[in-house]
Parts: C-alpha cells; sequence; structure tokens
C-alpha cells in the first residue's frame, strides 16, 4: 500500500468538519471586514520567493519545494502568500493608485521536520492590506485576528506579542551591531545560530538554546536602534489597541523568519500547542512591492495556521463539532429507491428555505429491511430518521422518527418540515 509522503497530512471527515467551522467563521469575520478573497496559484517561479521572503532565510535556504518545469524554469510550490499575493495585484495593476484588502487560503508547502502543529503541507487563511502607512490598519488586522479568536471560543487561549523592526534602515544598523557582538561569541554558539550568524543573525534572538540565550543578555538591543518615526508609529499602535481594549505584550526578541517586514511585527501565542505555539504572526511589509520590481506601496497582513488554529480549537472544545448527518432517508422496498431520492431533493430544497440553511440530509443507498436501514440511521449520528414505506407513499406522507427516545409520527411532507425545523 503506497503512504502518504511524510509531513503531508490527510484530514480525515471527523477533523475536517472541525476545519470547515473554522474557516466559515473565519472568512465570515474576514467579510463583515469587507476584505475581498483572491485565489492564487500554488505554484510560482522560485525567484519570486527567493527575492519576496530572502534568499537567507530558513524557508528560502533549505525549506522550499522547487522542481524544474520542462522548459527549465525553476518552480516552487508556495512556502507562503504574501509574495504570492503581491506578485497577483502587482501584474494585474492592483496596486497602482488605489488601496486593496483581500485575503487568500489554501495550502502552503515547507520541507520542515514534522511534528504535531508542524507540517510539510499546512493550511493558512492570510489577510494582507495595501497602500496604508498607518498604525490604524496594523491594528486593523489584529483587531480581526481577535474577532476570529472570540468567533471560535479561544480567545482565553491565545496572547498577542507585538514589535518593531523599525525602518529598513535601522534593521540594517541593528543587524551589523549584533553581528560585532556575536561574531567573537560564535563558537559558544548552538548550531542552528552559528549558520545564522552568516545569512540572517537577527533569527539568532529566537533561539530556544539556554547557552545562547545567555549570550544574548548583553547583547545590543533593537529597541535602541529603531528611529524615532518608526517608535512613534508603534507607539500609536499600542495606543489604539489600548483602545480597543486589546490586551498585548512587547517581546523586543519578536523578529519573524521571513525578511520582508519592517515596522510592526506581531504574533498570537498559545501554550497549549507545545513548541508549535505561534498560531497566528504578520507584520508591515512597506519594502516588498519594492523589492518584487512595484512601486514603493505601504503593506501589511497576517497569516493564520489553520492546522494549529483546529488544534487549539479541539483543546478547547473537544466534543465533535456539528453532525454529520442531521436526516436520514429509509425506504420500505426496493422499488421505493428513486421516490426516496425524490424525497430527499424535495426535502433539502423545503428545510433550506424554511429552516434557512443547509441540512444535512442523506438518503439509505443499497436497500435492505428498515431495521437494518434505520441501524445505518443511528450509526450516522443523525436525530431524525425519516421512512417512506408504501403506505405513506400512497398517501402522500412520511413517517418521521426521533432517534433519539424512537418515538414516530406519521404525517404529510409539510408537517414533517416543520416539525423538523421546530426540533
Ligand atoms: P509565518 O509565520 O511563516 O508567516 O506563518 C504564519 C502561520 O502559519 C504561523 O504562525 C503558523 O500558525 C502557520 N505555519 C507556518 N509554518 C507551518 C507549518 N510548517 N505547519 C503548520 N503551520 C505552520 C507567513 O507565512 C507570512 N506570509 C504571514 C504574513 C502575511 N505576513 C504578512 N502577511
Amino acid at each position: 500500500m503506497v503512504q502518504a509522503v511524510r509531513g503531508m497530512r490527510d484530514v480525515l471527515p471527523q477533523e475536517a468538519r472541525r476545519w470547515r467551522l473554522i474557516e466559515d467563521q473565519v472568512q465570515e469575520v474576514l467579510h463583515s471586514f469587507a476584505y475581498e478573497e483572491i485565489h492564487l496559484p500554488l505554484l510560482e517561479f522560485t525567484e519570486l520567493f527567493a527575492r519576496g521572503v530572502g534568499e537567507a532565510t530558513d524557508i528560502v535556504e533549505k525549506e522550499m519545494y522547487s522542481l524544474a518545469d520542462r522548459d527549465g524554469d525553476s518552480l516552487s510550490l508556495r512556502p507562503e502568500g504574501t509574495a504570492s499575493c503581491v506578485r497577483a495585484l502587482q501584474e494585474h495593476g492592483l496596486l497602482y493608485n488605489q488601496t486593496q484588502r483581500v485575503f487568500y487560503s489554501g495550502p502552503m508547502f515547507r520541507y520542515e521536520k514534522p511534528q504535531k502543529g508542524r507540517y510539510r503541507q499546512f493550511y493558512q487563511i492570510g489577510a494582507e492590506a495595501f497602500g496604508f502607512d498607518g498604525p490604524d490598519v496594523d491594528a486593523e488586522l489584529i483587531v480581526l485576528g481577535a474577532q476570529c479568536w472570540d468567533a471560535l471560543g479561544i480567545a482565553d487561549r491565545v496572547q498577542l506579542h507585538i514589535n518593531t523592526l523599525g525602518s529598513g534602515g535601522a534593521r540594517e544598523a541593528y543587524r551589523s551591531a549584533l553581528l560585532d557582538y556575536l561574531t567573537p561569541l560564535a563558537p559558544q554558539l548552538d548550531e542552528d545560530s552559528q549558520r545564522r550568524l552568516n545569512t540572517n543573525p537577527l533569527r539568532i534572538l529566537d533561539s530556544k538554546d539556554p547557552g545562547t540565550q545567555l549570550l544574548l543578555a548583553d547583547a545590543p538591543r533593537l529597541p535602541e536602534f529603531v528611529d524615532a518615526e518608526s517608535q512613534q508609529h508603534f507607539e500609536q499602535l499600542q495606543e489604539t489597541l489600548t483602545q480597543l481594549g486589546i490586551g498585548f505584550t512587547c517581546n523586543p526578541n519578536l523578529v519573524r523568519g521571513l525578511d520582508y517586514y519592517t515596522h510592526t511585527v506581531f504574533e498570537w501565542l498559545t501554550e497549549d500547542l507545545g513548541a508549535q505555539g505561534a498560531v497566528c504572526a504578520g507584520g508591515r511589509y512597506n519594502g516588498l512591492v519594492e523589492r518584487l520590481g512595484g512601486k514603493p506601496t505601504a503593506a501589511a497582513g497576517f497569516a493564520l495556521g489553520l492546522d494549529r488554529v483546529a488544534l487549539l480549537h479541539e483543546v478547547a472544545h473537544p466534543e465533535s463539532p456539528a453532525h454529520a448527518v442531521d436526516v436520514y432517508v429509509c425506504y420500505g422496498a426496493a422499488e421505493l429507491s428513486a421516490a426516496a431520492q425524490e424525497l430527499g431533493i424535495r426535502l433539502r430544497q423545503a428545510l433550506h428555505d424554511q429552516g434557512g440553511r443547509t441540512w444535512k440530509l442523506r438518503v439509505h443507498m443499497g436497500g435492505g429491511n428498515f431495521k437494518k436501514q434505520l441501524k445505518k440511521a443511528n450509526a450516522s449520528g443523525a436525530r431524525w430518521a425519516i421512512l417512506l414505506g408504501q403506505e405513506e407513499r400512497a398517501a402522500n406522507q412520511v413517517t418521521l422518527k426521533d432517534l433519539r427516545d424512537g418515538t414516530q409520527i406519521t404525517l404529510g411532507e409539510g408537517g414533517a418540515v416543520s416539525k423538523l425545523i421546530e426540533g
């Protein structure tokens, strides 16, 4: 039997029901903020991510799934959505003289070491805002996240961490100060940090190694390098968040693993998922549009990790969300099979129209007597069974059976619909 590729996970029906619920609620929040959905390709030129995410990042250095196209172009499965989003809006002239607020969702691919909450194919829902340079939009993106946690009932399990990286220049100055400090100490750093010294020294601040953390205690600190304008932007963001009642922690070690950030960065962290604590992350990336060939454009966004949000949702709400089936239709004889399907079509429509939502109505397949069919109905988790026998059919009626207490009543289709909706 051929198995799934390592790090590529199947989301089976029971888990997928939870995912659906989360995706629907998050997308509803995004729609309510009037963000517009876009769909982006899974494959892009490798160069997009090399230039966008940064040559020296872990993602581009060692985590991309890259392949040569038949004509020799190097393509990569997208490791994230921001660079693609910029590429698409820029390519279609949608960043010219206008603002944009968009969202996307779907799988991303990174060749990471798989573990709980970290996969090689994982899912993000991302939101990006273009053309706004004030801290108000940073705050809006954070509020969007907060409203998602409220809607999902996990608000008390996530904490917001924020930081500012300053302008691009400030970041460069800090980078070289950090390098000057750490280079003589290189032999004492952990292995990962030694490698990062040459590629992405800011990421060393993220190191979990206690020895490295000890060395960092006396290192130059990022806030001392942040320019006044950026500091003011950051202070205004904090004031707005306070006014909006959103709690946060300022974390000067929060630097993020992608190269495009400037000014604000933020992460929503949880303590309930062990090492993979970041459920959502983002920030401002004012330089990216220009880096990818466009005009200088202010931009900010975030991406929420659906796999991790789903794990957290399960911790908070262990019961399985929603039933797979609401109503199970059984029929009394083989020749009633098509009539049962017809009945199903009518009932779905009536329940939708009168009940104001989609009802999950499954029609029995494969025959068998009522007893056998009712066994299937019970196993499906449905609250209700509808029985269609020859007599009911002749009288234009159905029998509605409450599978919780076994009571049943024979009535017309319209009556059955009303009774189902009443509950
Ligand atoms: P990121 O921090 O790389 O940022 O990913 C965002 C979120 O995706 C993480 O907080 C995490 O929840 C989830 N995630 C990342 N890698 C994995 C993985 N291997 N397995 C499971 N979940 C994962 C970005 O991707 C930026 N594009 C976010 C952004 C949008 N910044 C501005 N706009």
